[in-house]
């Protein structure tokens, strides 16, 4: 899919990597709506890119469903899906302050994994009636895992668990899609600047900078953005998890 032919939502688009894509996209001509939860922070980005915002919590089944299609009408179509709304949910199972909170894994694999299905879903049910194009294609789901979904780190039980369920349902929504012409894919990242990492001490910052091996430095949100163009724009990319690391492999802590 050729990138000004690009009509987005893109979930988490308030900041970070969400934020980066939609730039992106819009940089090159294509058209975006931005969902996030943060209202605030939603409507200052759509601001900053001319483009609109919808205050959206990813695991309301009825709210997904009804922005979608208001955002699917303020564009004119919808062929495009980033899910990169996610939380850290970091936690020990066994912690200083006893066990975890069920509620604290619960929380983590809603948002994560169960608000990256309800939000495909819902754009894979309003795409599976667009006009085809080459190839027969009709629309592109992206999502966001990371590398914990292989190399979980000590207190990333739940975002290990959810993110790893990122992974495991690409596969299988790209097999289901495929008679729709709908494509699925996922990035994998590894540790990026976001607003997460900028509020780090520098000493933080370096520590991981220097574990990863090349380039030694954190991921630029630009970077993230130009694999979800990569995507895009590779009608042959189905199915798979790309990891964007520069080769790191988590530590145990
Ligand atoms: N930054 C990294 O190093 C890194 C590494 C691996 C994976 N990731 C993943 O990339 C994605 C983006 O991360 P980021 O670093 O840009 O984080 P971020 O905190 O800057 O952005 C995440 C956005 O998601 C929004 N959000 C949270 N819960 C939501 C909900 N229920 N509904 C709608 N929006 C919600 C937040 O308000 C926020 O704007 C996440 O899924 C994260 O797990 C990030």
């Amino acid at each position: 899919m050729q990138l000004n032919q690009v009509k987005a939502v893109v979930t988490g688009g308030a900041s970070g990597l969400g934020y980066a894509v939609a730039q992106h996209l819009v940089a090159n001509g294509g058209r975006v709506v931005l969902f996030d939860v943060n209202e605030e922070k939603g409507q200052e980005a759509a601001k900053a890119l001319g483009t609109r915002f919808m205050r959206t919590d990813v695991t309301a089944e009825d709210g997904v469903a009804a922005n979608v299609a208001a955002a699917r009408d303020a564009m004119g179509g919808l062929n495009t899906v980033v899910n990169c709304a996610g939380i850290l949910g970091a936690g020990r199972m066994l912690g200083k302050e006893g066990p975890m909170a069920l509620n604290t894994f619960a929380t983590t694999v809603m948002v994560n994994l169960v608000g990256s299905f309800n939000v495909a879903k819902a754009g894979a049910s309003l795409m599976q009636g667009n006009e085809a194009g080459e190839d027969g294609e009709r629309g592109v789901i992206i999502n966001t895992a990371s590398v914990a979904a292989y190399e979980g780190q000590i207190g990333q039980a739940a975002y290990s668990a959810s993110k790893g369920g990122v992974v495991a349902m690409t596969l299988p929504m790209a097999r289901e899609l495929s008679r729709f012409g709908i494509r699925v894919a996922t990035i994998a990242p590894g540790i990026f600047w976001t607003p997460m990492v900028d509020g780090m001490p520098p000493q933080v910052q370096e520590s991981l900078s220097a574990s990863i091996p090349f380039p030694s430095r954190l991921g630029k949100p630009d970077e993230f953005a130009a694999t979800v163009a990569f995507i895009l724009g590779n009608r042959y990319i189905n199915g798979e998890t790309i990891r964007l690391d520069g080769a790191v492999r988590l530590q145990p802590k």
